[in-house]
């Protein structure tokens, strides 16, 4: 099993002092950073380019996830490459090409994922599964931070974890949406390792308690 690991989200930061956000969650532990790209197409709200991978790069050294949440994400991989993401992860619903999309990530140095929405059957990837670093199942339908989490989800992570151990046992399986004190301990028994959590870090309570607190409910 690959290690477990909390990405906090920076969808729900404090853009006016990202560095110092970032820079808390590292000290408190965190090795990941998950960045949300939205292109208010694919998912209806717009979020962030390039600029700001690149920035999160020169405030923290923690591993830069991006999510695309872009139709067509092709056409964007290589600036986000450029600007520093060390994993990108597609939609699987957003491009006809998606065996070309994550060729092309691997192919300019960047880890690659696919990610899944909550009504996509997992058969859509199965063939894909031996070419990933990372698979996602959405527990939320994607394009705003705190969202409840998705039950029927669970599931699919279990479903998903007995593929990847037959095929390709190191790939990550990440879930992303909703998760918090409640459902953190649920995602880890299905088989969840890259837990996003967005909410659940940034709002009250104190960035470093915050993480340490899940990071405690994820190992329970
Ligand atoms: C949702 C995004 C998530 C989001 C999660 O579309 O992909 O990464 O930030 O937020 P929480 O953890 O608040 O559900
Ligand atoms: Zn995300």
């Amino acid at each position: 099993m690959t290690r477990l690991q909390i990405a906090p989200s920076i969808l729900s930061a404090d853009f006016s002092r990202l560095g110092l956000d970032l820079q808390e969650a590292e000290t408190a532990g965190s090795t990941w950073v998950h960045i949300d790209v939205m292109d208010g197409q694919f998912v209806p709200n717009i979020t962030i380019g390039p600029l700001i991978v690149e920035a999160v790069k020169r405030s923290c050294n923690l591993y830069r996830d991006v999510h695309l949440m872009v139709d067509r994400p092709e056409r964007y991989i290589a600036d986000f490459v450029q600007a520093g993401a060390q994993n990108i992860t597609v939609h699987a619903e957003a491009t006809p090409h998606l065996h070309r999309a994550v060729h092309l990530i691997r192919e300019l140095g960047a880890q690659a994922g696919v990610a899944l929405n909550p009504g996509t059957p997992l058969e859509m990837i199965r063939p894909l599964l031996p070419d990933l670093d990372l698979a996602l199942i959405m527990t939320v339908n994607p394009g705003f931070g705190g969202q409840k989490f998705i039950p029927a989800a669970l599931e699919r992570i279990r479903t998903l974890r007995s593929w990847l151990d037959e095929v390709n046992p190191t790939c990550h399986l990440e879930v992303d949406g909703g998760v918090n004190l409640q459902t953190v301990e649920s995602v880890v028994r299905a088989g969840a390792n890259i837990l996003v959590a967005g909410s659940a870090v940034f709002n009250p309570g104190g960035i470093a308690r915050n993480f340490k607190a899940l990071t405690e409910a994820a190992c329970a």
